[in-house]
């Protein structure tokens, strides 16, 4: 629903020839922001998700994306964002110390796609 609305309104700018506004055709990453602590975000999800598309790594776009996302986070006054992150992906837990994360805990998790894992949990404080 989202998705074709937005694509129709990117065309029509095409259409109508308007130049002085493209809007993006670049779909290159995305930033989730979870306001709340509840029980589904502190075991499972965490405050903050983000990617950046495959073809686009190794950019340094995370760092637009991160910098951008944690301003956001900042707008809604929150004190602190967790992150939890697969123990095997060690690119995400690097990015995350980089920026501060002070490891909380690891403890064990389920999802679908990574199955039975080890869960670091990061707070970054705002
Ligand atoms: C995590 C993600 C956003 C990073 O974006 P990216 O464009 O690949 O990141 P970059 O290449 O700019 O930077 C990677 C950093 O990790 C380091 N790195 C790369 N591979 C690594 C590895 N296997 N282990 C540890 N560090 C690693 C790089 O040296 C670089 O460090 P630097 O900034 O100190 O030089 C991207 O890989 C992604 O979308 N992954 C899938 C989704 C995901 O895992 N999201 C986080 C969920 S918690």
């Amino acid at each position: 629903m989202f998705l074709s609305g937005y694509k129709e309104y990117c065309q029509e700018f095409y259409d109508h020839n308007i130049i002085y506004f493209r809007p993006t055709n670049r779909f290159i990453g995305e930033f989730q922001l979870r306001t709340e602590l509840t029980e589904k975000v502190m075991t499972g999800i965490g405050s903050i998700g983000y990617s950046v598309r495959v073809t686009e790594q190794g950019k340094g776009l995370r760092t637009e994306i991160l910098r951008q996302g944690l301003d956001i986070a900042r707008e809604h006054h929150l004190e602190k964002a967790l992150l939890t992150i697969n123990d095997q992906n060690t690119k995400s837990a690097h990015i995350c110390e980089k920026l501060g994360g002070v490891l909380m805990d690891k403890i064990a998790a389920y999802k679908n796609d990574e199955g039975e894992h080890v869960m670091r949990r990061y707070w970054i404080y705002l």
